[in-house]
């Protein structure tokens, strides 16, 4: 179990989710997936039709840079970073980047967190849309 791993949340909106190619549940499907292989960062990803919300977990600073690549694409609007906190084990450690997909149920729990909160999501909100990621990505399985 790594000793120093972080979590990191980002909700954001992109400005080309009709051109986002569907991925399949490879998870070496794209580019990005083989670049979180590489820096061994592991998290989920879940679409709504608005917005991304995608969690990114990792040992010390690895998940800085899949973060800041993230927010700085120009292909994204409204970046976010949610939570970043210690952890002490993952939630993800076996999917480069769970895909679950597009969920309209996920859209009104990411607006709460990523529109209507101010700078500190509530934790019952941020609970709530991890227990749904999560609950997709066991089905994945
Ligand atoms: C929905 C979505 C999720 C993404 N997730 C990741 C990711 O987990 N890791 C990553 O390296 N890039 C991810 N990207 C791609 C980045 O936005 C960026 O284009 C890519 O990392 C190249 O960044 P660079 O300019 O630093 O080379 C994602 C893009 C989209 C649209």
């Amino acid at each position: 179990m790594p000793s120093a791993s972080l979590r990191g949340w980002t909700a954001h909106r992109s400005t080309y989710v009709r051109s986002w190619p569907r991925p399949t549940r490879s998870p070496t499907s794209s580019r990005f997936h083989a670049r979180n292989a590489v820096l061994d960062v592991t998290g989920a990803l879940v679409a709504s039709q608005h917005w991304f919300a995608q969690i990114l977990e990792g040992s010390g600073g690895s998940i800085d840079t899949p973060m800041t690549s993230i927010s700085r694409d120009r292909r994204h609007r409204d970046v976010q970073i949610l939570v970043y906190e210690d952890i002490k084990e993952r939630q993800f450690p076996d999917w480069t980047l769970a895909y679950n997909g597009s969920a309209h149920f996920v859209d009104g729990l990411i607006e709460v967190l990523a529109v209507r909160t101010g700078a500190t999501p509530v934790p019952y909100h941020l609970h709530r849309l991890m227990q749904g990621i999560a609950e997709f990505t066991r089905r994945l399985h």
